[in-house]
């Protein structure tokens, strides 16, 4: 590639794995870097950056990387005005709306990782519920009734199952997209070109 390119990726052991094996595919020589609690990664080829997933349209956003690779979900929830020029597949999963099974009373509150995404949802539906920003094991929120209903992210419907909740509508099918700086796209745009062509499904 002709010019060096710096790619944000959500870090952590588990949430590294398929953005590397993405890249690796792509052609670009990463080690294996499993055991390294390291956060940026001079490569060969390029810089990586290990974030948390939230961050990673931060990150691309304000220039810091050139490119980033993150769930539809946390580009939903930035509301960064970064380009998306590619879906990148892997596991499929989806947000959903979330309740205890055979729930049928009215929805007052809402607990989500994705506040933003949730107060968005319950406008356009024109639901007068509360949204409660949690950050994670948000099916505990419904079981012992601090809230009504989640707003979250399903893949293969296990945690619902084994604490008795369903879904009661899924809102949008996510899966893992590339990210593009707007300005790094016309600065450096035979090397984001290749990126692109190289990571394409
Ligand atoms: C996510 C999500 C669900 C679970 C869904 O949680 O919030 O709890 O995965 O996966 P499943 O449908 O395959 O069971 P995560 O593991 O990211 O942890 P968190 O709840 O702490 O955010």
């Amino acid at each position: 590639m002709k010019r060096r390119l710096t790619i944000a990726i959500p870090g952590g052991e588990r949430s590294k794995a398929y953005p590397i094996e993405l890249l690796r595919r792509a052609g670009l020589t990463i080690p294996d870097l499993s055991g390294s609690r390291s956060l940026k990664h001079d490569l060969e080829q390029v810089t990586l950056l290990e974030v948390k997933d939230a961050d990673v349209p931060v990150y691309v956003d304000i220039g810091v990387a050139d490119c980033g690779i993150v769930g539809k979900d946390w580009i939903m929830e930035s509301g960064r005005d970064v380009y998306e020029p590619l879906d990148l597949g892997g596991p499929a999963y989806r947000l959903s709306l979330i309740r205890l099974r055979g729930a049928t009373g009215r929805i007052e509150r809402v607990a989500s990782k994705y506040a933003r995404i949730a107060r968005g949802v319950i406008q356009s539906k024109g639901m007068a519920a509360d949204v409660l920003p949690l950050n994670g094991k948000l099916e505990l929120a419904v079981t012992v009734g601090l809230v009504d209903a989640i707003l979250d992210v399903v893949q293969t419907g296990r945690t619902l199952e084994d604490n008795g909740l369903e879904e009661t509508e899924v809102l949008h099918k996510l899966s893992m997209r590339l990210i593009v700086n707007r300005a790094a796209l016309k600065l450096k745009v035979p090397t984001i070109r290749e990126l692109i062509h190289r990571l394409e499904p």
